[in-house]
């Protein structure tokens, strides 16, 4: 049992996706939350440079006491996963674009992937696809310029419309029947993707998936919190504009406290 506070961190506030699902399945579990706005995006950078931020958010979550860190950010887990599994002791969960589910589920063997250049181009996603697309025509997408502006808080405008549009419809017409959205800040787009695709495609992401394997490592290291006592606390830490962050938290029901800080 350990009372500590579940670390979540991502380039921005794609991450807080994410923090829904954990808070969802674990309601009481305390949680701290970094947004690293002012970096973002980690897609464009190198893996060297991901490494090195990811190290940072790390650092700050520790130091605040954190007994398990989600790295809520496909970018940063496909880059430095396994070197900050290598440096920590403290259970690390990671989040990758889902495409075992979207392949198993493809009836026309043709699955999209909208995800970062970072991801996609990363050495885990390439042999993650190679071992799940057996016989799958796997179709990915850099998503350039949408992080961008979902950090702006444009999550339902004509660019970021026609943005999508452009790299949708492509992939459309060639066939694809499953969409993975291999960024956590997609999910928040997915009015918007449903509004542009046929009904029968079906948008894949990973925040439920990450948030049970949370909870089963919570469990494996005995380190859920059982006491029912005291009220909890959820901290959201940005680096940027704090009210873009709380536009995105708007409709959380448990008491949070959002600031602005420069790490
Ligand atoms: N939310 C991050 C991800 O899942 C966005 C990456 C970025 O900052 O480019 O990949």
């Amino acid at each position: 049992m350990n009372k500590g506070p579940i670390g979540i961190f991502d380039s921005g506030i794609g991450g807080t996706s994410i923090w829904r699902e954990i808070n969802k399945i674990l309601p009481n579990e305390a949680t701290i939350y970094l947004a690293d706005s002012k970096n973002a995006p980690y897609g464009e950078k190198s893996k060297e440079q991901i490494l090195e931020l990811s190290i940072k958010n790390v650092e700050f979550l520790l130091k605040k006491g954190c007994k398990l860190i989600v790295v809520a950010c496909n970018t940063a887990t496909t880059n430095a996963i396994k070197e900050l599994r290598a440096a920590y002791s403290t259970p690390m969960i990671g989040i990758e674009p889902a495409i075992k589910p979207a392949a198993l589920n493809s009836k026309t063997k043709t699955v999209g992937v909208l995800a970062t250049k970072g991801t996609l181009s990363s050495a885990l996603f390439n042999s993650t696809s190679e071992i799940h697309a057996n016989g799958i025509k796997i179709l990915d997408q850099v998503g350039s310029g949408l992080v961008e502006l979902i950090e702006k808080g444009e999550v339902h405008t004509s660019e970021t419309r026609e943005l999508l549009q452009a790299y949708l419809e492509p992939m459309l017409s060639k066939g694809m029947d499953q969409l993975v959205l291999g960024c956590t800040h997609y999910p928040y787009l997915i009015p918007l993707i449903k509004e542009i695709l046929p009904d029968n495609i079906k948008i894949i992401d990973s925040g439920e998936g990450v948030a049970r394997q949370t909870k089963n490592v919570l469990l494996l290291n005995n380190l859920m919190n059982h006491s029912q006592s005291e009220t909890l606390e959820h901290q959201f830490f940005t680096n940027a504009d704090v009210s873009v962050l709380e536009g995105f938290l708007k409709d959380v029901s448990v008491p949070y406290k959002a600031q602005y800080l420069d790490f």
